[in-house]
């Protein structure tokens, strides 16, 4: 049995913030459960919904040095839907009402964490043969193990990888404060190592020190050895192209079913959608107090508010764009001026406009469901999860060309009649209207063609299965 610990800072349906959280959650549960046996470790965040903390055991605790401090870690765990999953409890570090904060503190904590997840392995008798670290949160795992815990008898051999899911945030601070929270010494700040310019970075710590370093598409693996995608790591990337794969990330296909799905309205199939999938549609159109027209286009978001998602393009177009026979449906939080953007046009277009800032789960499924198209013009996108979303939906992702949304989403070939969705290339307001617009003329136009592009999208397979495959190969390659 090969065994592996995923270490991250979320996991549904524990606590998420965005798509990484997904990945955590459903990942470990596609693996072939004769051959791995894969567990997670987050920590216990205080805002973990009770109805979880109610389900875990104590296992054990232990005190920590920090560099000069001294920490409780208190070890909790769970089994989900077949997995396990353990928590590091600590107050001081993970009590906050969200999982992050002050980007300092975060830094602090996530050392903490990554420590932590280091010194449990021998109190929950777990030695994994891959630790797999995600995001910068874990970026110091690689790092600690080669340094403080190098010459443990326990930790000898065990490998890790970093996933990259989004590189733009990597936690970085001055040297002094990163050597002060970390417990690093002055060897590991160098160019070649932690150091980045006059600063210290967690991430690039992991890019360095892990045995493998993977992202989580074809495209953004590409895309981030350039300095335009690259955010400062770039060169770095670049020297370990050869340790660098694009593995793509899944949905999980049992959560996200149109047929089963129990947050919405109607169930419909790729068999029935024709007939069943509208009443999604007027449903939320009586919901959210928008006019009730089933034949009227519904264009849905369900996003981060932050630059990434290329929102100052539709800010640019988006009172040209409610001239039209459409209606919008936005389900965000984030940046405030774009959460402002969109209740104004809200406020202006009340009968075609609903934004809806806060977060649902439930309403995220509503608006997959119930949407013809679902736009997501990103600037830079990892991979993306809401077009997955959207296609195991039926609903016609409208996406920029770039990293994962370029790699799931074949745009429309009308004279082929092949596509699950529409694509444009350019980082440009009116290059993205101009696609929305086309894809205007074909829902009203071409509605054979529509529908046979819904069956399409119904149909391509982004669930782990395949992805899954990627990630044991590479586990098998590196434990040897
Ligand atoms: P990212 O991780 O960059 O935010 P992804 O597309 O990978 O982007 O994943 C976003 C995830 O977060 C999806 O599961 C999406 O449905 C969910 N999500 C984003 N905003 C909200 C919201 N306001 N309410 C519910 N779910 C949301
Ligand atoms: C990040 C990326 C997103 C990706 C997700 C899960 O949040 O922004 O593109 O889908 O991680 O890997």
């Amino acid at each position: 049995m090969k065994k592996i610990l995923f270490a991250a800072s979320e996991c549904v349906p524990f606590i998420k913030t965005g798509g990484l959280a997904d990945v955590v959650g459903s990942l470990p549960k596609s693996f072939d459960k004769e051959e791995y046996d894969v567990r997670v470790i987050i920590p216990k965040y205080m805002c973990i919904d009770q109805k979880w903390k109610d389900q875990m055991t104590y296992i054990d605790h232990f005190y920590m040095d920090l560099c000069w401090r001294k920490q409780y870690v208190g070890i909790m765990e769970l089994e989900y839907e077949g997995v396990k999953i353990y928590f590091i409890d600590n107050e001081y570090y993970f009590g906050g009402e969200k999982p992050y904060s002050d980007a300092r503190y975060d830094l602090e904590k996530f050392a903490f964490f990554s420590r932590a997840v280091l010194s449990a392995l021998p109190v929950i008798d777990f030695r994994p043969d891959v630790i797999h670290c995600h995001d910068w949160h874990t970026g110091l795992i690689p790092v600690y193990l080669k340094d403080s815990f190098a010459s443990g008898e326990f930790y000898q051999g065990i490998k890790t990888i970093m996933t990259i899911h989004n590189l733009k945030f990597q936690g970085v601070w001055d040297i002094d404060t990163i050597k002060d929270i970390a417990g690093l010494s002055d060897y590991y700040f160098t160019s070649d190592k932690l150091k980045d310019y006059d600063n210290g970075n967690y991430l690039k710590g992991g890019i360095v020190y892990a045995d493998m370093v993977t992202t989580v598409s074809d495209t953004y693996a590409e895309e981030i050895k350039t300095p335009f995608f690259g955010e400062g790591l770039d060169g770095l990337l670049r020297a370990r192209s050869n340790c660098l794969r694009g593995i793509v990330n899944g949905i999980d296909y049992d959560e996200y079913n149109p047929a089963t799905d129990k947050y919405i309205d109607k169930n419909f199939s790729k068999a029935n959608f024709r007939k069943e999938k509208v009443k999604n549609k007027t449903a939320l159109q009586k919901e959210l107090g928008l006019e009730v027209n089933p034949k009227k286009m519904m264009i849905g978001i369900v996003s981060r508010l932050t630059d990434q998602k290329g929102f100052d393009l539709i800010s640019c177009v988006m009172d040209e764009m409610c001239q039209d026979a459409v209606q919008f449906v936005i389900l965000g939080t984030g940046e405030e001026r774009y959460e402002n953007m969109f209740r104004h046009f809200d406020w202006k277009y009340g009968k075609s406009v609903s934004a809806n800032i806060y977060y649902s789960e439930e309403r995220s499924h509503k608006v997959y469901a119930a949407c013809d198209a679902f736009l997501m013009p990103s600037l830079f996108e990892p991979c993306g999860l809401s077009q997955l979303m959207s296609l195991r939906y039926g609903t016609l992702p409208i996406v920029r060309e770039t990293g994962g949304l370029k790699d799931t989403v074949e745009p429309y070939n009308e004279y082929e009649n092949t596509g699950t969705g529409f694509s444009f290339c350019n980082y440009n307001a009116h290059e993205m209207m101009g696609t929305v617009r086309y894809a205007e003329h074909v829902y009203y136009d071409k509605k054979r063609d529509w529908n046979k592009m819904v069956e399409r999208a119904m149909s391509v397979d982004f669930s782990w299965k395949t992805s899954a495959k990627k990630y044991q190969q590479l586990y098998d390659d590196l434990i040897g």
